[in-house]
């Protein structure tokens, strides 16, 4: 007997790695996106919102609810990324027109409603921008807490970092709603660096994804085309890391992605160190630790995953 998909509400900001986030989630049948929210991240957010919509439309899933969120991080100035994902937020393509209109709400509290409105442990939260709407969300709602099944977090770095010497982007972006959602008692899992960097789109991957020969492959092959430039360029990878969709590989088969139960907290006020994820490894977690770090990813599987995915996305067109 299949179990019952895992239901998801997927906060991103769409972002070539958010895009293949979104064609994972959709296209396999262990989850079930209950509604994706956005977050002013890689790029503004009507940018991001009006992707996350394109992407529906590239996917043939306008059926999904878009809703809007925090254009802005709590506390620190906006800052976005156009020399990782350009100027639209997804260079390399050519964007549809969005098929299905917004709907009325902030992200925040669409969060709140489809974890109020579901049973308890029914609903998980991936996070794949800056926290700043799951942060928002806790606050307008704290019940949410003992509610969610999981939150998972693409985010952080041990010692991993990329936006600073300590920080990762999407928490360096806001952290002060990073540490609010690390801090919750809810069980969160952090997917980081550590684990993103091993899930890099080699030209094989993307060779193997580009035989499936649809407009949604061909989609795939010219995201990965401008973010392998991006990342040459910027940060001297020679194969593009796709950190989001790590998230979603971790909810289908928790066998691709190892973990390890650990405390983390998130740095707010050090002279070099703002954003950092510490992570404390040191013996076996204390009693009672509800965070959890990604270690190592079955990349191979993980990437068969993806294929998949876009396989049965594309045969559906
Ligand atoms: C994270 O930052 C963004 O640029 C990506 O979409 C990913 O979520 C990686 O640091
Ligand atoms: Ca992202």
């Amino acid at each position: 007997m299949t179990s019952a998909p895992r239901r998801i509400v997927l906060d991103c900001d769409p972002g070539h790695d958010d895009a293949v986030a979104m064609m994972l989630a959709l296209g396999n049948p262990a989850i079930e996106v209950l509604a994706i929210t956005t977050v002013g991240g890689n790029q503004t957010i009507d940018k991001v919102t009006r992707n996350a919509q394109s992407v529906l439309a590239m996917c043939r899933r306008e059926d999904v609810p878009v809703y809007q969120g925090a254009s802005r991080p709590l506390v620190h100035r906006v800052e976005s990324a156009p020399e990782i994902h350009g100027e639209s937020g997804l260079d390399g393509v050519e964007l549809p027109e969005p098929g299905a209109a917004l709907r009325d709400g902030h992200a925040a509290v669409a969060i709140v409603d489809a974890v109020m409105g579901a049973k308890p442990g029914e609903v998980t939260l991936v996070g794949t921008g800056p926290l700043t709407n799951l942060a928002l969300a806790v606050r307008l709602e704290p019940r949410i807490v003992e509610r969610v099944a999981e939150v998972v977090v693409m985010g952080g770095g041990f010692p991993e970092a990329n936006w600073t010497a300590a920080a990762e982007f999407n928490i360096w972006v806001d952290p002060e709603a990073a540490a609010i959602v690390f801090d919750e008692p809810w069980p969160v899992t952090m997917v980081g660096l550590d684990l993103t960097h091993q899930a890099l789109a080699t030209a094989e991957v993307e060779a193997r994804v580009g035989a499936i020969g649809s407009p949604l492959s061909d989609f795939f092959v010219g995201l990965m085309g401008f973010f392998r430039k991006a990342y040459k360029e910027s940060q001297a990878f020679d194969d593009p890391p796709v950190h989001d969709p790590c998230t979603i590989a971790y909810l289908i088969d928790p066998t691709i992605v190892q973990t390890r139960r650990a405390p983390i907290a998130v740095e707010l006020r050090g002279e070099h160190t703002v954003g950092m994820t510490v992570v404390d490894l040191r013996g076996p977690a204390p009693e009672g630790t509800h965070t959890q770090v990604a270690t190592t990813l079955d990349a191979d599987r993980f990437w068969g995953l993806v294929e998949d995915a876009i396989r049965a996305l594309s045969d559906a067109e």
